[in-house]
């Protein structure tokens, strides 16, 4: 392990101490769990994607998506979309939803988003990259930062000259998710791979793809040279992680993981949070996908999610939840029947 703690960057006239920052996640990433992972460490959080051209529409659900909290800057929200001028719009729209910087997204690999020539399909196509980016940078007066992969596919990867795009263009800052769109998730990132975007341009440069740890963390580090560190999924139900490798990044000495009852009171707190944020429909169906996340590693947790599923009250998710993670705590086999009739 390293020794030596990393010296943060700018992102304009911001400086990140902590060059740790939570990916975006469409559908996890939102204000209630970003400030969780703010408070575990994270220096930086960004929405989930916006579509350039949701911002007109005013729905509630997009305005939902770029609220920030007052405990999370520097913050950014993140865009997509095929047009400049829509980009310029949404930069726009988000400047005045109070983001400190505005990140677009050049590395979503769905299909539908790739249809309309948007997410990773746009790295094909450098001319419109440049377009988009300018677009973006003309229209707003906070910092624009870009995140990318590595190309389209294995013959086609171009993420030096993307990167030189972007720095040209005036992009403050570069985050590289080490595959091709044609990877999809499958195999593993390459770190040096984002180690050759670094090694193009003098802006700060994160990294991305399978940083899961601490060791995980300072190896693509070491390997890509990055100024610092982005990580998606391994917060899915292990936020607490972040604080491990916020400590690695400070050359510190690892926290204790939070004990069962900790834990508890992290999901308890996370689950009221979607409810008042969401509502409670919406919230009850993210609540699934949360909890079946945090109870991984947990006695008896396949049972439990098998149950937890089934569960449509609100209420009685938490009476269940509890008593999950109750039960771990005790093995009580009273409190088992708690969490497996919850209807
Ligand atoms: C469910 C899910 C949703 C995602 N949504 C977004 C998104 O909205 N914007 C974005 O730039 N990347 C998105 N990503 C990609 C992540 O930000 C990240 O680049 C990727 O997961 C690799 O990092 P990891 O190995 O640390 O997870 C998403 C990934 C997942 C798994």
């Amino acid at each position: 392990m390293s020794n030596i703690p990393l010296p943060g960057f700018h992102i304009g006239a911001h400086h990140v101490r902590m060059p740790l920052a939570l990916a975006p996640m469409a559908g996890i990433t939102d204000l209630p769990f970003r400030r969780i992972c703010k408070r575990f460490g994270a220096g930086i959080t960004v929405t989930e994607m916006i579509a350039s051209r949701a911002v007109e529409q005013g729905r509630e659900r997009t305005e939902r998506m770029a609220e920030i909290g007052a405990d999370e800057h520097p913050v950014g929200i993140q865009i997509a979309g095929a047009d400049p001028e829509f980009i310029r719009d949404a930069a726009r729209w988000a400047e005045a939803h109070g983001a400190d910087f505005i990140d677009i997204n050049m590395g979503c690999p769905v299909k539908k988003i790739c249809k309309q020539v948007a997410g990773s399909a746009l790295l094909k196509d450098e001319p419109r990259v440049a377009r988009i980016l300018a677009a973006a940078i003309a229209a707003v007066n906070v910092p624009v930062t870009l995140k990318i992969r590595t190309g389209w596919d294995a013959h086609s990867k171009n993420v030096e000259r993307i990167a030189k795009i972007a720095e040209e263009s005036g992009i403050a800052m570069l985050t590289v998710h080490g595959r091709t769109r044609a990877q999809m998730f499958n195999g593993h990132a390459n770190w040096e791979d984002i180690g050759l975007a670094k090694l193009a341009v003098s802006i700060p440069v994160l990294g991305n793809g399978d940083v899961v740890d601490a060791a995980s963390a300072l190896e693509m580090l070491r390997i890509s040279g990055c100024d610092g560190v982005m990580v998606g999924r391994a917060v899915q139900g292990n936020p607490w992680v972040l604080a491990e490798i916020s400590a690695a990044l400070r050359a510190e000495a690892p926290p204790e993981a939070p004990d069962g009852g900790q834990r508890w009171a992290i999901v308890r707190e996370h689950l009221e949070a979607l409810h008042a944020h969401h509502g409670e429909h919406i919230a009850s169906k993210l609540a699934r996908k949360h909890v079946a996340w945090y109870s991984k590693g947990y006695k008896d947790s396949a049972e439990f999610r098998k149950h937890f599923q089934r569960i449509s009250e609100w209420a009685a998710q938490i009476e269940a939840a509890e008593a999950f993670f109750a039960y771990d705590c005790s093995a009580n086999e009273q409190i088992k029947q708690v969490w497996l009739h919850a209807a």
